[in-house]
C-alpha cells in the first residue's frame, strides 16, 4: 500500500457526504412523519465533530461510521517481521477468527508513511467492535531503526509478532522474489559475497543483513519487553500450521478458534491451505508468490552462509529463549 491509502478523492468524498445527506435527511423526515419528531435514533446521529477522527473516516462519510457500527482503532498487535518469513500467510489464517480484524494491504506507515501522522493511520484500520482485535502486518517494521521507537510512541502494549525462518532459506527466497521481478539481476553468489574466494559475506545487502535477526531484535528491546514478542517459526507454520496458531491465539488472548479444522494440506501447491478462508466458504491457498520454488544455490554458497549466521542464530535462541532449529 502507498502513502496515499485509500482514502477517497475529493470528489468521490463530496459525492459520499451527498448521498449520505440525503439518506440521512429522507430517514429523518420519514422519521418524523411517522411518528412524535423525536431526536433521530442514536444509530442515525451524527457524531459529534470531535468524533471525527480523520480525513479518511470523513471522507467516508460519518453518517457509514454511525451506521456500520464499530470504530477505527490502531492495532493492539501487529506482525512487524520478517520479509519472506511467512508472514503472509500467518495473518491469513488469523483473518478466519471472528474476534481479528485486520488490514488487507501492508500500511508502511511506521517505515515509509510516518510523516502522514497517526490519524491517518488510523484511518486505514478496518472498523472493530469492542474485544475485537485490530491487525496489520508490515514485515519491514522488523528491520527499521525507528519502528520500535515509533510504535512504543503509539502504544507501548502493542503486541508484537515476529515470524523467523531459517536466514539462508529467506534470503534465498528473498533473492527469488526481486529475481522475479527483475530476472537480469546478479546471481545469488555474485550479491552474497563481498569477495568469494575469501568467503566474505556481504552485510549491507538487504537479503542478507534481514537475517540477522538478534541484531534487529536488540533495538526492538531499547523499547519493549520481551513479554511484548511472540516468535512465530515460519517452518512450524508449514510444518504443523494448527500448532503455530494455538500460540499465536493464545499470545494475542483469543479463544482458539483456529484449528487443525481449518486447514488441508494441498499436494500441488506443497504448502497448507485454508479451507474456508475469511469471506469466502470455497478452500483457498496463498498466491503465486508465495511457496513458490527457488533456484538452485550452489551447496558451498549456503554452507558458508549458515556458518555466517550461526553465532547471530545462537544469539536470538538465547535472547528469545527459543531454539528454531536452523543450526
Ligand atoms: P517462498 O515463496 O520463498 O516459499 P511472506 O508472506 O512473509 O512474504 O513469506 C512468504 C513465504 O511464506 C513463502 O516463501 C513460503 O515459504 C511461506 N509460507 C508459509 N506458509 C505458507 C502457505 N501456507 N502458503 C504459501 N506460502 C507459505
Amino acid at each position: 500500500m502507498g502513502c496515499s491509502g485509500r482514502l477517497l478523492g475529493p470528489v468521490g468524498g463530496r459525492r459520499a457526504s451527498l448521498l449520505l445527506t440525503m439518506i440521512l435527511f429522507f430517514t429523518y423526515f420519514f422519521y418524523c412523519l411517522t411518528g412524535p419528531c423525536e431526536p433521530l435514533p442514536p444509530a442515525l446521529l451524527l457524531p459529534p465533530p470531535a468524533a471525527l477522527p480523520d480525513g479518511a473516516e470523513a471522507a467516508a462519510g460519518p453518517g457509514r461510521a454511525a451506521l456500520s457500527g464499530g470504530s477505527r482503532r490502531f492495532p493492539q498487535a501487529i506482525i512487524v517481521g520478517v520479509k519472506k518469513g511467512g508472514t503472509r500467510a500467518l495473518l491469513e489464517f488469523l483473518r478466519v477468527h471472528p474476534e481479528v480484524r485486520a488490514v488487507g494491504a501492508e500500511p508502511h506507515f511506521f517505515d515509509r508513511c510516518y510523516e502522514k501522522g497517526l490519524r491517518w493511520y488510523r484511518s486505514l484500520m478496518p472498523r472493530t467492535l469492542e474485544g475485537q482485535i485490530t491487525m496489520e502486518k508490515t514485515p519491514s517494521y522488523f528491520v527499521t531503526k525507528e519502528a520500535p521507537r515509533r510504535i512504543y510512541n503509539m502504544s507501548r502494549d502493542t503486541k508484537l509478532i515476529v515470524v523467523v525462518r531459517n536466514p539462508v532459506t529467506r534470503a534465498i527466497s528473498d533473492y527469488t522474489q526481486t529475481l522475479s521481478k527483475n530476472p537480469t539481476i546478479p546471481s545469488f553468489q555474485a550479491l552474497a559475497f563481498k569477495n568469494v574466494s575469501m568467503g566474505l559475506i556481504d552485510t549491507t545487502w538487504s537479503a542478507v543483513r534481514i537475517g540477522i535477526y538478534a541484531k534487529h531484535l536488540d533495538n526492538w528491546l531499547q523499547y519493549f519487553p520481551l513479554s511484548k514478542f511472540l516468535f512465530v517459526s515460519g517452518e512450524r507454520l508449514v510444518s504443523d500450521p494448527a500448532g503455530e496458531m494455538g500460540r499465536v491465539q493464545d499470545f494475542l488472548g483469543l479463544k482458539r478458534v483456529v484449528t487443525d479444522k481449518h486447514f488441508y494440506f494441498n499436494e500441488t501447491k506443497g504448502f497448507p491451505c485454508l479451507k474456508k478462508p475469511e469471506g469466502s466458504s470455497r478452500p483457498r491457498c496463498l498466491g503465486k508468490s508465495k511457496g513458490r520454488p527457488h533456484p538452485k544455490i550452489d551447496v558451498q554458497v549456503v554452507q558458508r552462509l549458515q556458518e555466517f549466521y550461526r553465532p547471530f542464530n545462537m544469539k536470538f535462541y538465547q535472547m528469545t529463549g527459543q531454539d528454531f532449529g536452523w543450526d
